[in-house]
């Protein structure tokens, strides 16, 4: 989408100049009237995107903490869309399709990591002077974020409590807590296509967190030791950078954390660096990384 601001501005001289200094195509300005609002605007919303920054300090910080935040709930909002796609993909037996919504969401992992260098390197008392004012306020609220674990196969049915208060994200993280994860669909897959995928596993509860199988491990290995050029090790392959990016997600969010705020409690109530350090710990997508010990 192209657009620009620049007016027309009537030429001094009479005669207009020449317009087309090279390719013979004149330069044409582009369109500044409109009747309502802008396409643009309508499509992009950006009045609605640039005027959402009510800052609760005078710190001139704090715009580019909530910005960031902002922008990662857009990024997570992205991911979660592709990995729908997917998902819906691998339920119909679509690999390839599969793949590039991965791929793409691989892309988006990387932009939503980029985001952590303006909040990368703050200082205890740079995050002090507006930490105060966000209250009891936590990226653990995060109900986008919550979704994007969901399907990474972390349920937890507890995860819906704090979201009792906003009708939509509840009914959202509901549907997604009792759905199959992309894990539970990558598996099915693996089944249709006459791997040992243990039955428990295929009917799981999927309101449950995804508990690692050595069955799982031993398709996976399976899989990795036949053709290198299979459909089934490219999407392998896909999910284990899937699996990479979002462990640097909590990995970079773990030394922000680290850095801006030492060993203190979270705003949102847990011990804060340690609770974050457990949960960077977990492995996306366990038996793919596992596997690799028996091929
Ligand atoms: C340097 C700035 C930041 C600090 C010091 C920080 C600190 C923390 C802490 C201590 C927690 C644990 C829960 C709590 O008690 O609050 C947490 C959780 C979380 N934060 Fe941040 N955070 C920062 C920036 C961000 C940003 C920019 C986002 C983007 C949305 C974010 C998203 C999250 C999420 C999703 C969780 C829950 C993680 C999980 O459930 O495993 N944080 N944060």
């Amino acid at each position: 989408m192209s657009h620009s601001s620049s007016a027309s501005q009537a030429s001094p001289s009479p005669e207009p100049a020449p317009r087309c200094p090279v390719g013979g195509q004149a330069e044409v300005d582009p369109n500044l009237d409109f009747a309502g609002t802008t396409p643009y605007e309508d499509y992009v919303q950006a009045e609605l995107l640039t005027h959402a920054q009510h800052l609760l300090s005078d710190d001139p910080g704090e715009m580019a903490f909530l910005v960031t935040t902002q922008v990662m709930e857009l990024w997570f909002t992205v991911i979660v869309h592709e990995w729908h796609t997917a998902c819906d993909a691998l339920r119909g037996d679509d690999v390839p399709t599969a793949i590039d919504a991965l791929r793409r969401s691989t892309y988006e992992l990387e932009a939503l990591n980029a985001a952590w260098k303006p909040l990368a390197r703050l200082t205890p008392a740079q995050f002090n002077a507006y930490r105060g004012a966000l209250g009891d306020g936590s990226g653990f609220q995060s109900a986008m974020y919550r979704r994007l674990e969901f399907l990474l196969g972390e349920k937890s049915a507890s995860m819906l409590v704090p979201h009792r208060g906003a009708p939509r994200e509840y009914a959202e993280l509901a549907k997604a807590l009792h759905e199959p994860s992309l894990w539970d669909e990558v598996l099915r897959l693996l089944d249709r296509r006459g791997y040992a995928v243990p039955v428990s596993v295929l009917q799981r509860d999927p309101t449950l967190k995804y508990e690692p199988n050595p069955a799982v491990e031993a398709a996976w290995a399976e899989v990795y030791a036949g053709d290198p050029r299979s459909e089934l090790v490219a999407l392998g392959e896909v999910l284990t950078d899937v699996a990479e990016l979002v462990w640097r997600w909590r990995n970079d969010h773990l030394v922000a954390t680290r850095r801006a705020m030492g060993a203190k409690m979270g705003t949102g109530g847990s011990s804060g660096v340690a609770w974050l350090e457990k949960r960077a710990r977990k492995n996306v997508f366990p038996e793919l990384w596992t596997a690799r010990s028996h091929v």
